[in-house]
């Protein structure tokens, strides 16, 4: 049993989780790079990384070289933009559509205040699944570090890997 983490950062905190993940359970990461990167700063953030997830729009990504077939279980990680999934996403899903056929899937959203059960539903979607086997949310994990957000990571790494049995 092999998991993918496949994610989608601009400020880190999602990256965090992803490399926590990683290290708790021994799944391989992909970080998903836009190739016009997003506005990280001030209004422009808000506005055009808004905008982007409101647009359902598809951004062009970085060629990542990976063997899905490789992989059981792929786990989504994006921050909630506008309650919505992030845009890198969903080029990724398009892109990726025959080789994701069959596989299981978990996600987690990383978010500052509300919309990551819109986003993860919207994700769902899109991906064609009813449901995630397993879901978390996380409220800014890395820029608000505290014992019970990074208990919060490992209760989740832990129910991951009891899915897969270990
Ligand atoms: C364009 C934009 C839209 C956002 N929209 C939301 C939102 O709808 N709800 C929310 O709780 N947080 C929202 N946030 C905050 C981020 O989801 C949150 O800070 C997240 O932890 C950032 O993850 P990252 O560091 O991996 O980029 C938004 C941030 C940006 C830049």
């Amino acid at each position: 049993m092999k998991d993918l983490v496949v994610y989608y950062s601009l400020e880190g905190n999602t990256e965090y989780v992803a490399n926590r993940i990683k290290d708790g359970i021994g799944a391989d990461t992909l970080r998903l790079i836009p190739k016009k990167a997003y506005h990280d700063k001030g209004f422009a953030k808000f506005f055009w990384g808004g905008k982007s997830a409101v647009m359902a729009e598809k951004p062009k990504l970085e060629e990542c070289k990976v063997d899905l077939a490789a992989y059981d279980r792929i786990i989504f990680g994006f921050p909630v933009w506008a309650s919505n999934f992030t845009p890198p996403l969903r080029t990724f899903i398009e892109d990726h559509a025959e080789e994701l056929k069959g596989k299981r899937f978990a996600a987690f959203a990383c978010q500052s205040g509300a919309g990551a059960e819109k986003a993860l539903a919207k994700l769902a979607k899109c991906i064609g699944i009813v449901d995630f086997e397993l879901t978390a949310v996380f409220i800014d994990p890395k820029e608000k570090q505290d014992k019970s957000k990074d208990g919060q990571i490992e209760a989740f790494c832990g129910a991951l890997g009891r899915r897969e049995g270990i």
